[in-house]
């Protein structure tokens, strides 16, 4: 079922997010992050309330949606890199508490049944999310199963680059596969939190909500969980 918040942009988008977030910043409470653009805004609002209003994350574990294959994570662009600079960093969140995919080791796989397991001991009580202007969530191409657990996946050629800017607009430079929470992971969590903004989301947006439920767009799939809040801002949703 969709709470679909029309916004007017990114600013607004990152405070309605803030709004629905704040509720799950309590003791025991398990978060699901995201990287990419979309949730810097709400990150930095959270970095703030942290710092303003001495909001804890003491008591909050975290877990990650993916990682690139082959970065270490020393790297600025590793997704764990990025978790670091741009929220964990700036709030009280304790080390072994912010779970991010690991991309690097011989069994790969094996982490990937791990991780799953990490999350089925501690559910996740709301998973952040973006979406790909192919419909992907966290890095389930189009054509991924709905049922898929973590696991290791090959990039579409048209998230490579996307992500490029990431990469000195180099496209050698991206990494052609990560780790990623599948989407019965994401399926799992007990509530869904996604964002969307500007124009080049408003047609994966249109399919996610008014398509039919189909592996092509993957974040279709959320149509048959029972809580998932979708907030959108006038570019996003020019199609709806
Ligand atoms: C990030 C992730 C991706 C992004 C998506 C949108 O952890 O899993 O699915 O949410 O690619 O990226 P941005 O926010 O950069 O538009």
């Amino acid at each position: 079922m969709f709470n679909v918040v029309k916004v007017k942009d990114y600013e607004e988008a990152s405070d309605k997010a803030f709004e629905v977030m704040k509720e799950f910043i309590k003791p025991g409470k398990v978060l699901g992050l995201a990287t990419g653009s979309t949730p810097l805004g709400l990150y930095q609002r959270m970095v703030k309330d942290h710092k303003e209003n001495g909001t804890s994350y003491k008591d909050i574990k975290s877990f990650n949606l993916d990682e690139y294959v082959g970065l270490p994570i020393s790297h600025p662009e590793s997704y764990y890199a990025f978790m670091h600079r741009n929220l964990f960093d700036h709030i009280d969140i304790m080390e072994e508490n912010a779970h991010v995919p690991s991309g690097l080791g011989e069994d790969l796989e094996g982490q990937a049944k791990h991780y799953d397991e990490m999350i089925d001991n501690d559910p996740v009580d709301i998973q952040l999310l973006g979406i790909g202007s192919d419909g992907h969530i966290a890095f389930n191409e189009p054509g991924t199963p709905f049922d898929s657990p973590t696991h290791v996946t090959d990039l579409a050629e048209s998230t490579i680059k996307d992500n490029c800017r990431f990469f000195d607009n180099d496209i050698s430079k991206v990494p052609t596969q990560a780790v990623t929470q599948g989407i019965g992971t994401i399926m799992k969590a007990k509530n869904i939190l996604l964002i969307a903004t500007g124009a080049n989301k408003a047609k994966a947006v249109k399919d996610m909500i008014d398509g039919p439920v189909d592996e092509a767009c993957p974040a279709s799939i959320l149509q048959k969980h029972p809580n998932v809040t979708i907030i959108v801002d006038e570019a996003a949703a020019s199609l709806l």
